[in-house]
Formats: structure tokens, sequence, C-alpha cells
């Protein structure tokens, strides 16, 4: 089953330091996937608790939230058959170490937490971010 989908997708402060956000998109447009919202922002606190608040008990919230804050992240909405899972394939697992080879995880991710990209990885949590990132609406 195929069907058109809207996922989210944010490049993180270390993928943004190391310059890999031309190669990212490169590899999401080599999958047939069409970028629909970019912003190039560094979240607030406010906005990155609420967007990792399903995390809110786990050890590493806190971190990741420092983390997601600690520089600019580039937020973008990529439109395409099976989107979301397409787009978590591509990105590869959370933990680098467990990442398919040529997976954007196993390629540039040097820790569990600095893992360079985050995806959506349901329809519900692609709306919910979808919403959280672009307040202002997208033509999804
Ligand atoms: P999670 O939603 O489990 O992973 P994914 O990004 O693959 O959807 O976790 C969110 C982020 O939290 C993850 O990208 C990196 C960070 N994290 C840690 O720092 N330590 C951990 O043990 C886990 C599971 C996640
Ligand atoms: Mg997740």
């Amino acid at each position: 089953m195929s069907e058109s989908q809207t996922t989210f997708i944010m490049v993180k402060p270390d993928g943004v330091k190391r310059q890999l956000v031309d190669e990212i998109i490169r590899r999401f447009e080599s999958i047939g996937l069409t970028l629909i919202g970019r912003r190039d922002i560094t979240p607030s606190l406010e906005l990155a608790e609420t967007h990792y608040g399903i995390h809110k008990e786990r050890p590493f919230f806190s971190e990741v939230v420092d983390f997601i804050t600690s520089g600019q992240v580039v937020a973008m909405a990529w439109k395409g058959e099976n989107a979301i899972s397409e787009a978590r394939k591509l990105i590869g697992a959370t933990n680098w170490e467990e990442a398919e080879p040529g997976t954007i995880r196993a390629d540039f991710a040097r820790s569990i937490e600095e893992n360079v990209i985050h995806g959506s990885d349901g329809e519900d949590t692609a709306l919910f971010e979808l919403e959280l990132w672009f307040p202002d609406g997208l033509e999804i």
C-alpha cells in the first residue's frame, strides 16, 4: 500500500555545524520526496520540550533538549509516497552503531545523542510535529 504523506524532518545542530544539510537534502530528493517547507531556526526551550515531550520521563530528556537548543537546526517538511517510513529508512536506527550501512546516521552520526537528524515515527507524530514547527501552515 502506498499513500502520499508528509513527514517532519529536522537536521540537528551537529548536522548544521558540520555542513551536512545539502547532502541530506540531496539524499531525500534521491528517494523521490519533495521539500514543501523549510525553516532555519534555533529552537526555543519550549519548542524543544514540546517536540520531545513524549520522552519527558526518560533519563536523556534534558540532554536531548539542551542539545537541540544549542544551535541552529533546519526544520523541513517532505512529501511523497510513504514519506514517513521511507524517511525513517533513509535516516537509520537511533543508535548509529546499529544503523544500516548507507543510512544518514550510519554515515554521519558519532554518538546516540548527536545523531544528526530527526524524522517523525508515525502519522500522528508527523501531524503533531508539522503543526508544532510550522504553525503558520503548509500545503500538505
Ligand atoms: P527516539 O525518539 O527514541 O529516537 P529517534 O530519534 O530515532 O526517533 O529518541 C529521541 C532522541 O533522543 C534520539 O534521536 C537521541 C536521543 N536519545 C538519547 O540521547 N539516548 C537514548 O538512549 C535514546 C533512546 C535517545
Ligand atoms: Mg523518535
